[in-house]
């Protein structure tokens, strides 16, 4: 028989299934709840509750455990490539040589940009912040592919959708990238492979190579930041895609929401506190101070996490990644000695011991993202090309389950009862 939770209600009592994943991990399924007893339940941040069941990725924030559907996150950075992970992300196994190199050939067929869509980009402010403009442009495809707007796509126009999205998101950031700096855009090179193409893309100039180092490292940093399941900008997508919005306007809510500092914008958000600190005087002591002052709103960027409360893996690899990347680049950079001095002096202090804070993924990305000549501002542009195909993995998953339902929360209403219209002339 299958278990059951008991919860008593005043005179009631009723029984709740539970449903158990493949780790161990358990949940009360409340679907009847309120039509069997008139309740609902409360969970403000969503800090309890579980809003899907999914095939993609598994995290244990206590353990520190991140695998994509079953492969270690420490081994696919090791030995994967990004496009190879994403088409793991999104299709649930990793693929034959045959099928990664069809994969690629999509994504590379799709290359280029509608001209309207340049035309656009070319309309706005050179200094716009990257996150809005991509957010614009990703919508504005949805002009240009009335296809897919309709919500029943096959399984093929679904490929074709992922494919397109892998590559006209890379081309569109490239391309603002170089608009902002008042740089005639450079077209995509295939051959280079993903990552190495859009350094291309975005630093070319006569006897420029990308460098071998510099690839690996974004392959690396882009696999990290695949899918982490159901955080903010994912809970986006699958809530915006639950209404059967297209696949534009869904992509495109899930860079709005990665865009905030509390969550995918914190990689830019610890740069510029890093750059802080050394304007200060590099006193990172102080920082952290103002950080355990409850009077004061600053909070260590790039610390703690919803989840993770042991370690983030990511920062782990991350941290690694950053030495070797930085030595191997001839680059040193005082904001790394700052980044080192802020987590040894937190990791000592009760107040972060006590409420379990670390160095999330955000902490050393931006290091990294420096040394490879990535301006601060697009630091979460960054994030929404590693972020992509996780996104696309599980709108992909939400469109297809047959159980799939509108996301609609519900609430317990606090504002005023009933009340009478006054007139305007009337109220005082
Ligand atoms: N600096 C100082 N104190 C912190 C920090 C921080 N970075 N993070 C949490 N705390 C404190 C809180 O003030 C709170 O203290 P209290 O118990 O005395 O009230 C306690 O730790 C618990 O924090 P919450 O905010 O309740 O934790 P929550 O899970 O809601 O938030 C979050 C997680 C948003 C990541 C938070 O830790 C934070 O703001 N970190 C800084 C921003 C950041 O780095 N975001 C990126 C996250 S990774 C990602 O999204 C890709």
């Amino acid at each position: 028989m299958s278990e059951t939770a008991k919860l008593v209600l005043g005179e009631k009592t009723i029984e709740l299934p539970i449903i158990k994943g493949t780790e161990g991990e358990h949940a009360v399924d409340i679907t009847k709840l309120r039509s069997q007893t008139g309740y609902i339940t409360i969970d403000n941040g969503y800090m309890n509750t579980g809003s899907c069941t999914s095939d993609i990725t598994f995290l244990n924030g206590e353990k520190g455990i991140l695998r994509y559907r079953g492969y270690k996150i420490e081994d696919l950075a090791e030995h994967s490539n990004f496009i190879e992970t994403s088409y793991l992300l999104i299709n649930g196994v990793l693929p034959t040589k045959r099928q990664l190199d069809f994969f690629n050939e999509k994504i590379v067929s799709f290359a280029t940009l509608p001209s309207g869509i340049t035309r656009m980009l070319d309309t706005f402010p050179r200094d716009a912040h990257p996150m809005g403009v991509l957010s614009a442009g990703v919508a504005a495809l949805s002009a240009y592919y009335p296809d897919f707007l309709d919500h029943d796509l096959s399984d093929s126009e679904k490929d074709r959708a992922v494919a397109q999205l892998m590559a006209q998101v890379k081309v569109m950031m490239a391309y603002f990238y170089r608009r902002a700096k008042s740089e005639e855009p450079v077209r995509s090179h295939p051959s280079l492979g993903y990552c190495a193409d859009f350094m291309n893309m975005i630093q070319y100039k006569p006897g420029y190579e990308v460098d071998h180092e510099v690839a690996k490292a974004m392959n690396v940093l882009l696999i990290l930041h695949a899918d982490h399941e159901q955080n903010c900008s994912a809970s986006t997508v699958r809530m915006v895609g639950s209404s059967n919005a297209n696949v534009f306007a869904t992509i495109s809510a899930g860079i709005d929401a990665l865009w905030g500092p509390l969550h995918g914008g914190a990689n830019q958000a610890v740069l510029e506190m890093l750059e802080t600190i050394k304007k200060n005087g590099g006193d990172y002591k102080k920082f952290i101070k103002k950080a355990k002052d409850k009077n004061d709103s600053f909070k260590l960027m790039g610390f703690g996490h919803r989840v993770y409360k042991n370690f983030d893996p990511r920062a782990n690899i991350i941290k690694k990644a950053c030495d070797t990347v930085l030595t191997k680049l001839g680059v040193q950079d005082p904001l790394l000695d700052i980044a080192k001095g802020l987590e040894e002096e937190a990791r000592s202090d009760s107040y972060f011991v006590e409420r379990n804070l670390y160095p999330n993924v955000d902490f050393y990305s931006g290091i990294i993202y420096r040394a490879l000549g990535i301006p601060t501002n697009m630091f979460t542009a960054m994030f929404v090309l590693g972020r992509l195909p996780g996104w696309l993995a599980q709108w992909r998953e939400q469109v297809g389950s047959p159980t799939a339902k509108i996301c609609r929360p519900r609430q317990i209403y606090t504002g005023p009862g009933v009340r009478d219209y006054v007139p305007v002339d009337e109220r005082k």
